[in-house]
């Protein structure tokens, strides 16, 4: 059965419209890839294409992101067999370590990110191409040491001069590695040979400090070289946003002012901030999720359709959207956002929660909120007065990322004074994660001799038609990066765009300190207040996962 639609599927790409840019050229690797794992019957399907040779230096190799995403990542494309034979990787970390323990470090945490589907064949495969070097990023040897590694490692490969550095540093340390880079030469591209920087989040804490980091790696990297990366954008269902509304044609005309009543965006975990507290402290929700993850998010969903998918049409479309965000006076930010703080519950599974001034590494009367909601309104015709109310927190009692366009009401109701009067509007519900899929609410008469009207939901799951694939959402930024597509990367202009809409309300936050945390209980949908944000505009929440 799976085969069937697998073949089905690489057939219509086989037979896709030419060869464009980012997006599209992705699309095909997806579907070939799933053709070669799943399907390897089927023939003639669209094989994605390799890797470009080159070597993938991630700088911190031994911390939390290295282990948990970035080698499951590496696996998941050495598995599909993306990677050529001209290719390595250099890990970097300040403490010296053996390099037979550090690849089987790192071998235990694939295994254990992955479990059933890992292969210990597939990963001697990449194991072999892993090499470490240590040193402290603020020293110039430390980069001396890495080009002389590049050098041999690139040799023992057959691969050419092109690498890609992946900066996955405490963020404090960002526009430091770059500028040694610049120094060491180590950025300097010649002919056919490429060099990248991808940069992690997050990308500053304000706008200031977003600004001036653009301009440290402005002086070293061209904008073409830079990769800041958002983690969403490599998630299936993100990407689907885009194919959603704009490879079918009935949605678009709805898809304004005219029909859309709101759109909510939920980014809800049930995790607390676990060992990260030294970073949360200095983080908060807002600027953890917000200027990126969500504001990527609206930017999908609001954009206006771009001319290609051509990295730079898609960028440009969601800069504008970006732009078009109304910045908040101090009196708007208090009226139209709200933050919360978990304290001790209890999660739905009945495990006791600590609050979040108890956990590790956070301030025993600690201000920062592990919640932020805010109602954000666009300034263009398409959306004009059409609200989008975003909201993201830890311990809430459902892990669930998804976004309601929820629609205007029947302009005339033939039901008036009758039980059935108040019919509930349509919603189309993108749920991004866990259980991915697409579900249209609309109304429909309940059988019988009274006109009984319900509420019944048309669905889409994804696992249905294509399975499950392992991924971490960090295949396809990587994939993206080493064969130079920026289109899923944020532009300069866009982070600044994010930081500027989110900065108006740090600055009231932090001028005026919260009075009532905690004020929601871990495994609660967050504060009342955030309730009563959209009750005051007469709407609520969507907390149906
Ligand atoms: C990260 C945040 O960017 O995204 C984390 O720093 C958060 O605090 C995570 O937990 C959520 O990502 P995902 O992919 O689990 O939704």
């Amino acid at each position: 059965m799976r085969a069937e639609s697998v073949s089905r599927i690489s057939r219509n790409a086989a037979t896709g419209p030419a060869a464009g840019g980012g997006l599209l050229r992705h699309l095909r690797l997806q579907e070939g890839a799933r053709a070669m794992t799943e399907a390897t019957e089927t023939t003639g399907s669209a094989a994605a294409a390799p890797l470009t040779p080159c070597v993938l230096v991630i700088f911190g190799a031994s911390g939390d992101l290295a282990a948990r995403m970035l080698l499951p990542a590496l696996y998941n494309l050495a598995a599909e067999r993306l990677f050529p034979d001209a290719f390595a990787v250099i890990g970097l970390a300040t403490k010296e370590i053996d390099l037979a323990a550090f690849r089987d470090g790192l071998g235990r945490a694939v295994r254990e990110r992955l479990g059933d589907a890992f292969s210990p064949e597939a990963w001697a495969a990449l194991a072999r191409r892993l090499y470490f070097v240590a040193g402290d990023l603020r020293a110039p040897e430390t980069y001396q040491r890495l080009q002389a590694r590049l050098g041999e490692v690139a040799a023992a490969h057959a691969i050419g001069g092109s690498a890609l550095f992946y900066l996955s540093t405490p963020p404090s340390l960002f526009g430091e590695v770059v500028r040694r880079l610049g120094e060491a030469g180590l950025t300097r591209e010649d002919g056919a040979t490429w060099r990248r920087v991808v940069i992690e989040k997050p990308f500053g804490h304000d706008l200031e400090s977003a600004r001036a980091l653009n301009r440290e790696i402005a002086a070293v990297l061209t904008e073409g070289q830079t990769y800041r990366i958002d983690h969403y954008l490599g998630k299936e269902t993100v990407q689907n946003i885009l194919i959603f509304r704009f490879a079918n044609g009935i949605f678009e005309p709805v898809w304004n002012r005219r029909y859309v009543d709101h759109v909510q965006i939920t980014v809800a975990e049930q995790l607390g901030v676990e060992h990260r507290g030294r970073y949360y402290e200095e983080a908060g929700a807002l600027r953890d999720m917000v200027p990126n993850h969500l504001l990527q998010l609206l930017s999908l969903i609001a954009m206006e359709p771009p001319s290609s998918f051509d990295p730079e049409a898609v960028r440009n479309e969601k800069g504008k959207v970006l732009a078009g965000i109304q910045p908040m006076s101090p009196e708007e930010v208090l009226g139209r956002t709200v933050r919360g703080q978990y304290g001790a519950g209890a999660m739905p599974d009945g495990a006791a929660a600590a609050a979040y001034r108890s956990e590790p590494y956070v301030g025993a009367d600690s201000a920062v909120e592990t919640f932020a909601a805010a109602k954000l309104l666009i300034d263009n015709w398409r959306w004009a007065d059409v609200p989008f109310y975003l909201r993201t927190g830890k311990r809430l009692p459902v892990r669930t990322t998804q976004i309601v366009i929820q629609f205007k009401r029947v302009p005339f109701s033939p039901f008036r004074q009758t039980p059935v009067d108040r019919l509930r509007p349509n919603r189309l519900i993108l749920r991004l994660q866990p259980d991915e899929g697409i579900s249209l609410r609309f109304s429909a008469k309940v059988p019988g001799a009274a006109v009984r009207i319900g509420t019944v939901n048309m669905d889409f799951c994804y696992s249905d038609y294509f399975g499950s694939q392992p991924s971490t959402g960090y295949e396809t930024l990587l994939y993206d990066a080493i064969n130079g597509d920026a289109t899923l990367f944020q532009r300069a202009d866009s982070v600044e765009q994010g930081w500027n809409v989110v900065t108006p309300i740090l600055d009231v936050w932090r001028a005026l300190p919260p009075r009532a945390f905690p004020n929601y209980a871990a495994g609660t949908w967050g504060p009342d207040e955030a309730d009563q944000l959209l009750a005051r505009d007469d709407r609520a929440w969507n907390n149906e996962a």
